[in-house]
């Protein structure tokens, strides 16, 4: 045993004595644990059977909110983000909430300007939130000079991250060694960060290193020094234990549903290990116990089938061998696998250091870690022998053109140079903080949306997410009304489904029928897969079924969008909802179709039909896996045709655009 952890008493008692220096834990069950492995699919009625009972452990924060939380519930659950802070605050009182705030970036994938992100903290903490565990992308803290200015005056906790990367299998190389996390603690130091967390967002800290980093920290700061991991690449409980040896006074684990694979170490065994020694949680085992009960028996069943279990490992050592977030590479496989590309993963992963290189060696996490990955998939399925970086990301162009921060080492001059060719906000870099460049929001945004945002809330949601952001404004006032995928699933749904996939294993999945009832609106598509086998099959809850209550149905909304307005789910793993691709429309004789190069949906078309256009000037901008790509007329002329609209889904292949 160490110096620093040491046994005081062996008591096993719920009242045993408190340890000289208990070690603090959060929990991240209600984010960041159903973030990692059911896709953020996680609803706020989900969390209310336990709520109370997790304010009772004596957890340092429960992490409620933030990350991909905020898009997941308005775009995909049909939830208003902000109810779900008011409605947990009423089940837990004493312990505080935490959200992760993409500094700048707040809850989406861009830099944000200064009024919107001033609105959004301050609505964050008035809506409930005690913890604001801030990070950048880049780990330049200008993006952070914003949003801190308004956690303090809000008199919140503000938590500085550093996001935890490297270039080599271990710590050390020419960028990210230990001197750099120093630096980084003391910056924050100096920001007058209430703690410091070393973000492990990829589960790549190895225990010698945590161990290293937490008591390098701890030599130069008296802040709190927070452990933040992921299970991912099965070193994280040994990092814990490591940390723990160094000092660290704060670590993350999940309640046991929704612990490991790529999500963090339980907080059970964790418990257990510091039983009695002066680092001791105090926690009562047989309360957590309790609680995993109601997880196991009421929620988990309406998740598992979201969980990626097509591999017996709970471990990915392709964080190992390639230094890459895990959900990274599976958003990579999906991506690839949607574009019939597959093949092509091997050289994915080769091109993918390269990529982050030339891009400034930047940490890899998001939005980053999109940014390189979608720009690595484009020069693998684009780029020829003669041209490389052929079809760049809106995002690398901004990247580029400093619109992010400051790179960890300077973009590849001559990348910078192409992505910035003809750029809109100008062909030379800029230096200065990133949101100064940007004009403001908040108004132009209140101008567009109207009457549709009650609120200020309202008004944030559409803000950050426009496109998005207003359809969940139309399903929430019934301007339209909310498509069947977006509802809960209840239990009696997963028991139906279970039944099922029981009859298919058994061989009797085909039933005589009587009298085939029809359809209704309710109906729910699973993908069922049988021992290699895949059954397509609906779900129609019959007897005293609920639908949601948010969202009647008015007449006037028979008339349905043009396309599908559920977009597959982009960055998801499996999910419920079938991929809800838009038919291809006809095409127009006599023109050349401009297609899309892969799924996407649709942020704008930039033309309008009538517009005569040049070969390379852009006409639609379409959004990948969050990325956005303008898509660029393939031969001057008129255009004949926009076959569809802002928030469309459309598949590979879809005719965008006729220009003849
Ligand atoms: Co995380």
């Amino acid at each position: 045993m160490s110096d620093q952890v040491k046994m005081t008493a062996m008591n096993y008692d719920a009242d045993r004595p408190a340890a000289e220096n208990p070690v603090k834990v959060m929990d991240l069950s209600f984010r960041d644990g159903h973030q990692s492995l059911f896709a953020t699919r996680g609803r706020t009625e989900d969390m209310i059977p336990v709520a109370e009972m997790m304010d009772e452990i004596g957890f340092w924060a429960l992490e409620t909110w933030g990350g991909a939380t905020f898009d997941t519930m308005h775009r995909f659950l049909n939830e208003d983000p902000w109810e779900r802070l008011r409605t947990l605050k009423r089940y837990v009182k004493k312990t505080p909430f935490s959200m992760l705030l993409r500094a700048q970036n707040l809850v989406g994938y861009r830099n944000y300007a200064d009024d919107l992100a001033t609105a959004f903290v301050e609505r964050a903490a008035e809506n409930g939130m005690d913890i604001f565990r801030t990070f950048d992308a880049l780990n330049d803290y200008r993006n952070f000079e914003t949003v801190v200015k308004q956690i303090k005056k809000s008199g919140k906790h503000f938590q500085g991250c550093i996001c935890y990367s490297l270039t080599e299998p271990r710590l050390g190389g020419d960028v990210y060694d230990l001197k750099y996390y120093v630096d980084r603690a003391k910056a924050l130091d100096d920001m007058g960060a209430d703690s410091i967390c070393i973000k492990d967002m990829a589960g790549m800290i190895a225990p010698y290193d945590a161990y290293a980093i937490v008591k390098a920290i701890k030599e130069v700061t008296k802040t709190p020094v927070h452990l933040h991991s992921h299970f991912t690449s099965g070193m994280a409980q040994m990092s814990h234990l490591k940390a723990i040896e160094a000092g660290v006074d704060i670590v993350d684990t999940c309640m046991t549903p929704y612990a490991f694979r790529t999500a963090h170490p339980a907080i059970e065994p964790l418990v257990m290990a510091l039983l009695g020694t002066n680092r001791d949680t105090g926690f009562d085992i047989k309360k957590l116990a309790e609680i995993n009960e109601v997880l196991e028996k009421e929620v988990m069943p309406k998740y598992k089938h979201l969980m990626d279990d097509s591999k017996c490992s709970i471990i990915d050592i392709n964080v190992l061998l390639h230094q890459t977030p895990g959900g990274m590479l599976s958003n990579l496989v999906n991506q690839l696998r949607e574009m019939d590309a597959l093949d092509k993963i091997d050289q994915v992963y080769k091109e993918l250091p390269i990529v982050r290189k030339e891009l400034g060696q930047i940490p890899l996490v998001t939005p980053t870690s999109q940014i390189v990955g979608i720009q690595t998939v484009n020069n693998v399925l684009f780029d020829t022998p003669e041209e490389r970086y052929k079809m760049i990301t809106a995002q690398v162009k901004d990247l580029c053109y400093g619109l992010y921060g400051k790179t960890a080492v300077p973009i590849d001059p001559e990348v910078q140079k192409k992505a910035l060719k003809g750029y809109p906000r100008g062909e030379e870099p800029i230096t200065c903080r990133p949101a100064e460049v940007l004009e403001p929001e908040m108004e132009k945004a209140k101008q567009e949306i109207g009457d549709l945002a009650k609120d200020i809330d309202d008004l944030v949601i559409y803000a950050l997410y426009p496109v998005t952001g207003k359809k969940f404004l139309e399903w929430k006032y019934g301007v339209t009304p909310a498509p069947p995928e977006v509802k809960a699933l209840t239990l009696d749904e997963v028991k139906k489904r279970d039944e099922l996939i029981a009859k298919a294993k058994a061989g009797k999945l085909i039933e005589p029928k009587a009298a085939t009832p029809e359809k209704s609106e309710n109906v729910r598509t699973f993908n069922v897969f049988v021992d290699g086998e895949f059954f397509n099959v609906e779900v129609d809850p019959i007897g005293d079924f609920q639908p949601m209550a948010a969202a009647p149905r008015p007449a006037a909304a028979a008339a349905a969008p043009k396309a599908a307005p559920a977009a597959a789910p982009k960055a998801a793993a499996p999910a419920a909802a079938p991929k809800a691709a838009a038919p291809a429309p006809a095409v127009v004789e006599g023109g050349t179709p401009l297609m899309a190069p892969m799924p996407g949906m649709i942020i704008k078309n930039v033309v309008n039909v009538g517009d005569t256009v040049k070969v390379g000037d852009p006409v639609v901008i379409l959004e990948a896996m969050k990325m956005e790509n303008s898509l660029a007329a393939p031969c001057d002329g008129e255009v004949k045709a926009l076959n569809y609209g802002t928030g469309d889904s459309v598949p590979k292949d879809a005719v965008l655009a006729v220009i003849g």
